[in-house]
């Protein structure tokens, strides 16, 4: 249900995820540059995950159908405790939340990745996994929690 868009709050409460502390950089996810993504993807992330669907997990979980998942439910991938507790939903907001350093964002976590900390390579690496080519309104759907269902 979409209400659980929601969920992504849990941690503070605070849904105003704008106001971070970097505030020199780009806050919330915009929708980037897919082949500079993919680019990315290659070079910082591939040597630990899998993003096709059926090429099974690597050191970390397959990438496939992340977007709407919680955390932690890939199949057969031994997750650490905190990976598996922090029960978010991964979607371009979360993903853009923890990838700049997500030893902060999930503290605990087995993912030995130092982050990206240009809010411009989140936004190409994320535009690049999402599963649907997402443009700025989409997103701005996607986020708002009360979308009546089959507005995908
Ligand atoms: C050195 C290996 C390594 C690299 C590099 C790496 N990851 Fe990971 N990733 C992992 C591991 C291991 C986990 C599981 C973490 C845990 O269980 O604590 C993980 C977990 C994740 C999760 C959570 C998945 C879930 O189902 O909850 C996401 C999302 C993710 N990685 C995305 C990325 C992206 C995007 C990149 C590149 C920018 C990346 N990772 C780079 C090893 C890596």
């Amino acid at each position: 249900m979409r209400r659980d868009a929601g969920d992504d709050c849990a941690t503070s409460g605070t849904p105003q995820r704008v106001q971070t502390d970097n505030a020199m950089e780009v806050l919330t996810f915009n929708a980037g540059d897919s082949k500079k993504g993919a680019k990315l993807f290659k070079t910082r992330c591939q040597q630990c995950h899998n993003l096709k669907e059926g090429e099974g997990n690597k050191i970390g979980p397959n990438l496939h159908g992340l977007f709407g998942r919680h955390t932690g439910q890939v199949e057969g991938f031994s997750y650490s405790d905190a990976n598996k507790q922090k029960g978010i939903e991964w979607n371009q907001d979360t993903l853009f939340e923890y990838l700049e350093n997500p030893k902060k964002y999930i503290p605990g976590t087995k993912m030995a990745f130092g982050g990206l900390k240009k809010g411009k390579d989140r936004n190409d690496l994320i535009t690049f996994v999402a599963p649907v080519p997402i443009t700025t309104t989409r997103i701005s759907m996607l986020t708002r929690p009360q979308l009546p269902p089959g507005g995908d």
